[in-house]
């Protein structure tokens, strides 16, 4: 809590992905000395901060009818003589900062993803009413040098080792908005990552936008980053996203199979099965080298789950193409999947390609893949039922009293566990698998059984 005063209600909403959802949670820990706690809803707020993405054009748009229902708080707060300050946050912010200042008035500030250490500085300068909504930018180390140590509220946290994109795939915006590729120094990823552990986390994900192409100082790889953290006492798991099948060094394959806190799970992105369509995607890698790298990783760790991103309906992609992305998705088996239609973004090399492909058209090979993903999803939870999984204990379900947990896959496991206590990693037997989560009941040790 604050000495400045009684405290005031921050309410942020995050968009997008799990880099956002680092960002959100530093920002409250640079406002938290300001006496900003946390509210669940955005209506009597002093302060909200929409946390954007850009990467589809769907995700954009929210922004603007968001700021819209925020527009009626802000007027109805100063009928009562209160204020709201309404922050605009995210890649949305950096892509579109002026556009927004210009669209949107209710909107005080602007904060790209290199500035928001700034916050306090730029809230002080909008409370004066200066008239200067817009944050200058920073670079990435300036922030991170600048961001107060780390307060996790539970037994998982995410660290953002690297951010931006050198790979320009030809439909993404990442290289616009988030820059050039841009790792942390390894001594300060391993200070963050024992802060978190000294207060109680057990699960570390390594976050980046192309987080396998960490480079640290003196040549050292993504492989040595996980080796020195899984070093590191009391942090029990380790696992990382988002990866580019091209950064998938030897190292790191064989990593998969001689570290145990290394978790058996990887998000690697494959986008299309067709090598036409991989091409003109500008993706660095074709089906077989996709193909290969699945299975030397599944050679190296036999249990290993893999998920992916696809688009359909990228440019000039026809039906053989679609075949071939679905064959993929056949052959590989994933556990679980995001696929998208494709968005045409502004600035990008494929908005401008010939032989964009119809909505009625994206929409049907959306549904045809995602009804083959969905049934791989659910075949590999029901596949856990009657195993017995180690699951990190996160925390206890409100209503039922049942423990949740995490199991080596990142599914959601509810069961009920006697004393098993938070942070620890419990045996849990598998009894029923749903779409998204798992439950099952902790399994009794033999001498307790005596
Ligand atoms: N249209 C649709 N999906 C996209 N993605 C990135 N850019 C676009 C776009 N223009 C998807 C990719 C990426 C994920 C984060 O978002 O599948 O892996
Ligand atoms: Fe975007 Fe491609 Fe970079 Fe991923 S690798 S962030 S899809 S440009």
């Amino acid at each position: 809590m604050s000495d400045r005063g009684p405290p005031k209600q921050l309410f942020i909403e995050t968009y997008g992905c799990q880099m956002n959802v680092y960002d959100s949670e530093r920002m409250r820990d640079v406002l938290t000395p300001l006496g900003y706690v946390l509210a669940d809803r955005p209506d009597d707020a002093d302060l909200v901060i929409l946390n954007t993405c850009h990467i589809r054009e769907k995700a954009t748009e929210k922004v603007y009818s968001e700021i819209g229902r925020l527009r009626a708080h802000k007027q109805r707060r100063a009928g009562e003589g209160k204020t709201m300050t309404i922050a605009i946050a995210g890649c949305v912010a950096q892509a579109e900062g002026e556009e927004i200042i210009r669209r949107a008035p209710a909107v005080d500030l602007v904060v790209g993803p290199q500035a928001y250490h700034k916050l306090p500085e730029l809230i002080a300068r909008a409370a004066r009413k200066t008239g200067e909504r817009l944050a200058a930018d920073f670079t990435a180390q300036e922030k991170f040098d600048a961001l107060p140590a780390r307060a996790p509220d539970g037994v998982t946290a995410f660290l953002s080792i690297q951010e931006g994109c050198d790979k320009f795939c030809t439909f993404c915006v990442v290289p616009y908005t988030r820059g050039a590729e841009f790792s942390r120094p390894v001594a300060d990823v391993l200070d963050e990552a024992l802060v978190l552990v000294d207060r109680g986390v057990r699960e570390i994900t390594l976050l980046g936008q192309n987080v396998n192409a960490y480079h640290g100082e003196g040549g050292a790889g993504f492989a040595d980053l996980l080796q020195r953290l899984a070093r590191i006492r009391g942090l029990t798991r380790l696992r990382y996203t988002t990866s580019h099948p091209a950064e998938m060094t030897d190292e790191l394959i064989a990593l998969h199979g001689s570290e145990p806190k290394l978790m058996p799970c990887l998000h690697l992105p494959v986008q299309s099965g067709s090598d036409r369509v991989l091409k003109a995607m500008n993706r660095k890698h074709d089906g077989a080298y996709y193909r290969d790298i699945a299975k030397r990783l599944r050679a190296a760790r036999p249990n290993l789950a893999l998920s992916t991103d696809f688009i359909v309906g990228f440019p000039d992609e026809t039906e053989e193409d679609f075949e071939a992305t679905l064959q993929l998705a056949r052959d590989i088996v994933f556990a679980a999947a995001y696929s998208f239609k494709y968005s045409p973004r502004p600035g990008t090399p494929a908005a401008a390609m010939r032989g964009q492909v119809s909505e009625a058209v994206k929409s049907e090979r959306l549904t045809r893949l995602q009804v083959l993903l969905g049934a791989q999803q659910g075949a590999f939870n029901r596949a856990q039922i009657g195993l017995t999984l180690p699951v990190l204990v996160t925390g206890q379900g409100r209503k039922t009293g049942q423990k949740r947990g995490r199991s080596p896959y990142s599914q959601a496991v509810h069961f009920d566990a006697g004393g098993a206590q938070l942070g620890e990693t419990v045996d849990v037997r598998i009894m029923a698998a749903s779409q998204n989560s798992l439950a099952g009941a902790l399994e009794v040790q033999e001498e307790e059984r005596a």
